[in-house]
């Protein structure tokens, strides 16, 4: 009989999305390399080394440095908790950041353009990539805080005897799971038109010390943005599926009322 199903899957043919679920400081090391592990999260770490033009063996060598890291030191095992203590921590967590920092950035780069727009024209371009990324951000957030996770709430809170039809009559969770998936999409693809307009958020050097600020906080919105639709696309929505799914087909039994 063949063993072969006990061995470990090797790490180049591991999933980008399951190392950082598993270890999500590795996220740092995959942002620094340029590696999508939030919308291409189902990639494999040598498909997402090929997409980027990143040598696997230097992502290999990254990854095994950064095993002594303490990596989950400020995160709870997310594969494993309530979603509604998920939802809660996305909102409280990244929603919030959000809606505190882009005001902020916003508000820094008619500063930056007006000092720096004539020496640096990519600015301009810049401006209208954050301008469409804000929106598209203000109304996601509303989607998935009014319909999508109050949706999710309820069917791991419903009662015993309801099925998801009772939970939501006229919407399976898929649908507007698929949507959110869509405008991550959309945000992932602003996120690395900023990066190369910003060639890699570095300053040029004539740049004043707002440019510097403008940059670095572009820089950890990107890293927040990644962790936050990580945390949606390869934890949240696959497991929402699945609940979905066996309350649907029965796997999990439901009560006939009393
Ligand atoms: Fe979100
Ligand atoms: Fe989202």
């Amino acid at each position: 009989m063949s063993n072969t199903a006990l061995l470990p899957t090797p790490l180049p043919q591991q999933r980008v999305g399951d190392l950082v679920r598993e270890r999500p400081l590795l996220g740092r090391v995959f942002d620094g390399l340029g590696i999508d592990y939030c919308c291409g999260g189902n990639r494999t770490l040598a498909g997402a080394c090929a997409a980027a033009d990143v040598p696997l063996v230097t992502a290999i060598g990254l990854l095994s440095q950064s095993d002594g890291e303490s990596l989950t030191a400020s995160e709870a095992d997310w594969s494993t908790a309530y979603l509604s203590a998920l939802i809660d921590h996305v909102v409280d967590k990244h929603h919030r950041y959000l809606r505190e920092e882009l005001p902020r950035l916003a508000a820094l780069l008619p500063r930056v353009i007006k000092a720096h727009g004539q020496q640096h024209p990519e600015l301009r371009e810049l401006e209208q990539v954050f301008g469409k990324l804000v929106d598209e951000l203000t109304t996601h957030l509303l989607k998935e805080e009014q319909v999508l996770f109050p949706a999710v709430k309820q069917l791991e809170e419903r009662r015993p005897h309801e099925s998801t039809r009772q939970v939501s009559p006229s919407l399976s969770i898929h649908l507007p799971i698929g949507r959110m998936e869509d405008e991550h999409r959309f945000v992932g693809g602003a996120l690395r038109r900023i990066r190369w307009l910003t060639g890699d958020y570095r300053p040029p050097q004539d740049a004043c010390s707002t440019y510097r600020v403008l940059l670095a906080g572009l820089h950890d919105l990107e890293a927040d943005l990644h962790l936050h639709i990580h945390k949606e696309n390869n934890i949240l929505f696959p497991r929402a599926k699945q609940l979905w799914i066996e309350i649907d087909t029965g796997s999990i039994p439901i009560e006939a009322d009393r």
